[in-house]
């Protein structure tokens, strides 16, 4: 049992973006993804609003906060630069901030390959486990983090290079026995947060799937002490409880940085008891537009 109150912000895309004119990158990826981002992409999202919701945060009696990826928008280093400080700016205000990253922190094979995000968000948000876990999310692309007595985030990275057509991530059967080693390492009693950028459902449009989506959900469905499954990836914001099919509660905080109706989740813990709301924002003001009440942990 413990007497803690907790309250958790579920944060997600928040696609900063600077445009790059390399002439050497004029057969990339990136130059398809500037030129997405400077037609369409500008239209729909201003991470200036990203800043603007710390104060909305501090007001809720915000703790800590869960970004589940895609901070950037080409993975170029002045959009990691432009996240970290974000970060900075949260940590500044008194959060305690975890991350993890989305298909756009891997955009590039560049990216991928030298994990650009996190050497760009290294010292800014912890991807070392807690207690001593042999579990690095760089190096293993799983890591825990202790948030309470028998209460943990669990973080996994599923980020994949993908061609431009593709917006997928992979739940490869390595991450899947790596992640299997870490829960059994959690204490036994122990609730658990776990978040991932993708969902996990087949019902996603093909070109934007987790590849190994299926096999993410029997583990969830093998795992009870799993209560909430945080991502992001799709920009549309939905709180779905599926504790009658034995699946956790999935949480969807939509993109935080889209000009219509910016969105975030909140999470409130208080004792075994925990509680649920998706903010949105209308005409300027934040909302509650749904609220799910008394998850026992
Ligand atoms: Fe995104
Ligand atoms: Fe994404």
């Amino acid at each position: 049992m413990w007497a803690i109150m907790l309250k958790i912000a579920h944060i997600s895309d928040l696609h900063f973006f600077k445009a790059s004119f390399n002439p050497l990158q004029l057969a990339s990826k990136r130059l398809l993804g500037n030129l997405n981002q400077l037609i369409f992409r500008r239209l729909q999202h201003d991470p200036s609003i990203c800043f603007d919701v710390i104060n909305q945060l501090k007001e809720e009696g915000v703790s800590h906060i869960i970004l589940t990826g895609d901070v950037s928008t080409t993975s170029f280093r002045p959009e990691f630069r432009r996240a970290k400080s974000y970060i900075e700016n949260l940590k500044e205000a008194g959060f305690k901030v975890f991350a993890l990253p989305g298909n756009h922190d891997a955009y590039t094979r560049f990216a991928y390959r030298n994990k650009s995000f996190f050497h760009a968000l290294s010292g800014a948000v912890p991807f070392q486990s807690d207690e001593n876990l042999p579990f690095h999310l760089e190096e293993d692309q799983v890591s825990a983090h202790k948030l309470a007595d028998n209460l943990w985030l669990v973080l996994i990275d599923t980020a994949l290079y993908t061609s431009y057509r593709l917006s997928s991530g992979h739940f490869t059967h390595q991450i899947e026995d790596r992640l299997r080693k870490l829960l059994a390492r959690l204490p036994k009693r122990a609730s658990i947060i776990l978040a991932n950028h993708f969902p996990f459902f087949e019902t996603v449009k093909p070109q934007n799937r987790l590849f190994g989506g299926p096999r993410l959900e029997r583990l969830l469905r093998d795992t009870p002490s799993i209560k909430l499954y945080l991502h992001g990836h799709t920009h549309q914001q939905s709180m779905a409880d599926l504790r009658h099919e034995e699946l956790p509660v999935i949480l969807d905080s939509g993109s935080l940085s889209l000009r219509e109706y910016p969105s975030f989740n909140l999470i409130e813990i208080q004792g075994e008891d925990c509680s649920l709301q998706t903010m949105r924002r209308e005409q300027n003001i934040w909302t509650s537009t749904k609220e799910l009440k008394g998850i026992c942990l």
